[in-house]
């Protein structure tokens, strides 16, 4: 007896394990060894190529495909319709499976809807993705980044709120009161 909840319209491929207390909506295809935690949400019309790994608690919104190279820790949230890339220069004619470049989405980060993440670069832990950005490089911890190509704003805290530092470099989050510092250019969590 599983015990996760797939809608009777999902596909489910042998050899993936999926955590307790993760559900999986319509349509939506999960494909050979991948490795989903528990107590995901996995929407409508998601595709989660072979080898993928999800942590624990992530939520997939309705139409993303998550490719063969894509990580995604704890409480990653990946808006609807955002799109990951597994091959920088794709061509029909040529074969590039052996060519799979990385995307790490590092714990608790958000990718806003309609985002693009162009392979090959890591999304920093508790980093937020504007909706429509286009990422083409690697996205510090706690940044908040925005366009195409993405550039960043501003930081945010764990709770998604903007953070202003002051002129000590600390910044209060305003919705848990949580602290934060900004040394040599990184946020961390006091
Ligand atoms: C990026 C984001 C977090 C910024 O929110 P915010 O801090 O409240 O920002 P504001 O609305 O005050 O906008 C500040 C500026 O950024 C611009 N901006 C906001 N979001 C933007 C985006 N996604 N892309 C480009 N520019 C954006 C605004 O136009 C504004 O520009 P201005 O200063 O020239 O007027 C938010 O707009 C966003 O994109 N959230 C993701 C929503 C989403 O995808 N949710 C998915 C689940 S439903």
């Amino acid at each position: 007896m599983e015990n996760y909840q797939a809608h009777e319209t999902a596909v489910i491929d042998p050899g993936s394990s999926i955590g307790a207390g993760t559900r999986i909506w319509h349509f939506s295809h999960i494909m050979t060894g991948c490795i989903i935690g528990s107590d995901c949400n996995i929407g409508q019309n998601v595709v989660v190529s072979p080898e993928v790994v999800l942590g624990n608690r992530v939520k997939v919104q309705n139409n993303v495909s998550i490719y063969t190279g894509v990580t995604c820790a704890d409480d990653v949230f990946l808006g609807p319709s955002c799109v990951f890339t597994n091959v920088i220069n794709p061509r029909s004619a040529v074969s590039r499976k052996h060519q799979y470049e990385r995307t790490k989405v590092e714990k608790g980060a958000t990718i806003g809807a309609n985002a693009t993440i162009v392979c090959g670069h890591t999304i920093g832990a508790y980093a937020l993705v504007g909706a429509g950005a286009v990422v083409t490089k690697d996205v510090l911890p706690y940044a908040l980044v925005v366009g195409n190509p993405s550039r960043q704003t501003g930081w945010v805290s764990e709770y998604g709120c903007r953070l202003e530092f002051d002129d000590t470099n600390m910044a209060v989050c305003p919705e848990s009161g949580e602290r934060y510092q900004l040394s040599d250019g990184q946020v961390s969590k006091l």
